[in-house]
């Protein structure tokens, strides 16, 4: 078999992160903070970022336990100047970033009609805005360091198929996957890729939230799962992990459907 044969059957490429500088947004919890982890564990140098100081202390804290090389800053991604410096943190303490996570997110709940816009224009300005700014502070980092670099947007189910009681939410979440595949169109001559996941109902605080708000409650809401059981943060993890690596070297522009089959029903 000739060595390009062998690349092509994946022996070639590895989904070690050894050395490179992953950053992720929403670290403090959920599904930012299992990525975090298994980036680290996968031999990634992280940043960690989270706007809640306690919960990214106890990404920062499960990650030594672990010997894990996780690194932290407080950092509101809705605020252009503290992306901003942070990005220069990033690279001037741990050196120009190679992978970009962006979950950091939330839901509020509100049905259309008593969509008051101050909720509406929240929950935009962190999901999508909150996406944009991270992604084009880090892409410029990828793009000066010349290094290329791969970019994993969060994006959801809903996005796809919109949501009782979370227009707001599913509008923002339709506009990352457009974002994304936008940024992997104008990124990809840096070689930067860009693909998004979009979970389904996964087991974090979002999710408990939102479930149990929901007509129905979890039972209902689990019922809607073929494969019968709630996303844990971990499910996301691993994919998210693969799309950093060089192992999904030649994917961009892409959504990984995760939810356990939700969506085919
Ligand atoms: N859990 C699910 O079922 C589910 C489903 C689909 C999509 N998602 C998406 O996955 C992503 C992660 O969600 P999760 O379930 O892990 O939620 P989570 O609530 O467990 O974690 C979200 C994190 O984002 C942080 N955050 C909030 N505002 C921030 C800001 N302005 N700046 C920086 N950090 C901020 C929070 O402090 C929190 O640590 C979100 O984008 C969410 O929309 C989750």
């Amino acid at each position: 078999m000739s060595e390009d044969m062998v690349r092509a059957a994946g022996e070639g490429s590895s989904d070690r992160l050894d050395g490179r500088v992953v950053v992720v947004t929403g670290a403090g919890s959920g599904i930012g903070r299992a990525a975090s982890l298994l980036a680290a564990h996968r031999g990634a140098r992280v940043a960690a970022l989270d706007i809640d100081a306690a919960m990214l202390d106890e990404t920062v804290k499960l990650g030594s336990g672990k010997s894990l090389a996780i690194s932290s800053r407080i950092t509101d991604v809705t605020d252009p100047g503290a992306v901003r410096n942070t990005a220069a943190w990033v690279r001037d303490t741990l050196g120009p970033a190679q992978g970009l996570v962006c979950s950091a997110g939330v839901s509020i709940e509100r049905p259309f009609l008593e969509m008051p816009l101050e909720l509406w224009s929240k929950i935009i300005t962190l999901n999508l805005t909150g996406t944009f700014l991270c992604a084009q502070e880090f892409a410029r980092q990828m793009v000066a360091s010349g290094l290329g670099g791969s970019v994993v947007t969060v994006s959801s189910a809903h996005g796809f198929s919109g949501r009782v009681s979370g227009s707001h939410y599913a509008a923002s979440k339709a506009g990352v996957l457009a974002l994304t595949k936008s940024m992997a169109l104008e990124l990809a001559k840096h070689q930067i890729r860009v693909n998004s996941v979009a979970p389904g109902a996964v087991e974090t605080p979002l999710m408990k939230r939102v479930v149990a708000n929901a007509v129905g409650g979890r039972e209902r809401s689990l019922g809607r799962i073929p494969l019968g059981r709630f996303g844990q943060p971990d499910d996301l993890a691993d994919p998210i992990c693969f799309l950093l690596s060089d192992r999904a070297g030649w994917i961009t522009g892409q959504t990984m459907h995760i939810n356990g089959g939700s969506l085919l029903v």
